[in-house]
């Protein structure tokens, strides 16, 4: 989408903004530790009966399977088995989301991560009919990562444009530097949003998706503000929308020469 790079999001020039910005990422990592232990201890307590229960059920589909007349029977026991699997994908996102998150930092190569994100995503979206783009900037992007959760963060982000383009489109990845912040826009052509949907986006089970989670969106800033890093939106109902993650460089991992 060409407009958000007419118009990149103003907050990286502003240092005004720059207050604001870090107290409320302060005061929502405070919360989420909080909550965490709470998740963590609830977790433990539903995962333990879920597994029996699962089990069960898994038992009593093999019982019943060949006995006559219990057609009805079996299609009761397998909604029961999708529903218990759900329940437990709906708990392990939010244990993604809240809880307890130890970065396991390795300075890395931003763009050699997007890279290998590509190459796993690519014959997904192939099978949507989304094109992946990468436009990657040259200087040297080291930063230190949690690389499972970064990709994670990409991921969800990816998932999403092209679950925002059922018809195809492109999805394009861009890196760049601005003031020692690495800047890393994530693309699509899709059905975009109005801006009246923007403010509740990275809220914690906000989904306009049948069987969607909402907690994609909130995971990734979450992981991404756990970094010390920031993340925003810029979207065109019927255009496309843009996210935007920065993250610091530190001063050392900037070198001015060319990687490649
Ligand atoms: N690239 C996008 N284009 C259009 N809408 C999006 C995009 N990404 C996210 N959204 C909107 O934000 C909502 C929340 O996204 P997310 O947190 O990933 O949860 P989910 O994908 O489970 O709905 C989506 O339901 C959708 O309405
Ligand atoms: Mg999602």
């Amino acid at each position: 989408m060409s407009r958000s790079q007419s118009s990149p999001q103003t907050d990286v020039k502003t240092g005004v903004s720059t207050d604001t910005r870090e107290s409320e990422r302060e005061f929502r990592l405070h919360q989420l530790a909080k909550l965490g232990e709470l998740a963590g201890g609830l977790a433990h307590e539903l995962k333990n009966p879920l597994s029996t229960i699962k089990l069960n059920l898994q038992l009593l589909q093999e019982d019943i399977a060949s006995v006559p007349d219990l057609d009805t029977s079996r299609a009761r026991v397998q909604t029961l088995r999708r529903e218990v699997d759900r329940l437990h994908q709906t708990l392990d996102s939010f244990l993604k989301f809240a809880g307890r998150i130890e970065l396991d930092r390795q300075t890395v190569h931003v763009n050699s991560i997007i890279r290998d994100m590509i190459d796993f995503f690519n014959p997904q979206a192939a099978a949507h009919q989304v094109r992946v783009y990468a436009s990657l900037t040259d200087e040297d992007l080291k930063v230190s990562l949690d690389i499972n959760l970064f990709k994670q963060a990409l991921l969800n982000m990816m998932l999403n444009a092209v679950q925002a383009m059922p018809s195809g489109g492109d999805l394009i990845i861009r890196t760049g530097v601005h003031d020692s912040t690495l800047i890393l826009d994530v693309s699509d052509t899709g059905v975009g949003m109005p801006p009246s949907q923007l403010p509740r986006l990275f809220e914690a089970f906000y989904t306009t998706k049948k069987g969607g989670t909402g907690l994609g969106l909130a995971t990734t800033r979450r992981i991404i503000e756990e970094h010390g890093g920031h993340v925003s939106v810029q979207s065109e109902p019927g255009r496309g929308t843009n996210f935007r993650l920065e993250l610091p460089l530190r001063a050392q991992e900037k070198a001015s020469v060319p990687v490649n």
